[in-house]
């Protein structure tokens, strides 16, 4: 079982967004897969609860207390999202993290601090795997070329296909269901690869 959180101290970078979104992929490839909500705000709940047709191997659940993440059994794959602050607490409990970042320079800079973080986990658990991705990529603007060279002075493994700014990402949670497109099994396949 490979539990793998998306984690960034940082707001509105796309972790909700992608969970989902990672989770009904690779349930829909037919992975057993669990979808834990860490947020307060319970918007994945709220989501799963109104959402019709999701793939037959995806439950979602809530979880207030990081500890519980190890006591889960029987999934192929837990998709945790967290909220910024809970970062920390998540990295003991969890394979592989991924640090979801938009092309936006406050989106950049802020990043630095949870890649730390990450880092410093790392020290003591060198097994934890952990790569940035850019989310909310619009391919021909300065920025979202640019954002590649910055990331690259992290040191730290990149996810090498961004997930692009598409309306249909917010859409499709909005209807209560997923965006279904080769970029998201892509996307899937690459939380694969990085928790084997
Ligand atoms: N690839 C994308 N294309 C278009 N819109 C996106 C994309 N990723 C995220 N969004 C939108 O950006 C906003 C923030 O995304 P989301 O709520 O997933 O971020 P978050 O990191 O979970 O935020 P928070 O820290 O508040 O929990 C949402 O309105 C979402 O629909
Ligand atoms: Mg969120």
């Amino acid at each position: 079982m490979k539990r793998i959180a998306f984690v960034q101290q940082k707001g509105g970078v796309g972790k909700t967004s992608l969970a989902i979104h990672g989770a009904c992929t690779l349930a829909s490839m037919g992975h057993k897969t669990l979808l834990v909500d860490m947020d307060p705000q319970g918007s994945i709940l709220a989501w799963y609860e109104h959402a019709t047709s999701l793939p037959e191997k995806l439950s979602a659940s809530v979880c207030e207390s990081a500890k519980d993440l190890d006591d889960l059994k029987g999934f192929s794959y837990v998709i945790i999202d967290t909220p910024g602050r809970l970062s920390a607490a998540v990295l003991p409990h969890c394979e592989a993290v991924v640090l979801p970042v938009a092309p936006s320079p406050l989106d950049v800079w802020a990043v630095a601090d949870s890649v730390q973080l990450v880092k410093n986990h790392q020290a003591q658990r060198p097994a934890l795997k952990a790569a940035l991705m850019v989310n909310r990529m619009q391919p021909n603007t300065r920025l979202s070329r640019e954002i590649f060279d910055v990331i690259k002075g992290y040191e730290m493994p990149m996810i090498q296909q961004p997930v692009r700014q598409r309306t249909a990402y917010a859409t499709s949670l909005a209807n209560g269901g997923f965006e279904k497109n080769e970029e998201m099994q892509v996307f899937a396949q690459n939380l694969i690869n990085l928790s084997k």
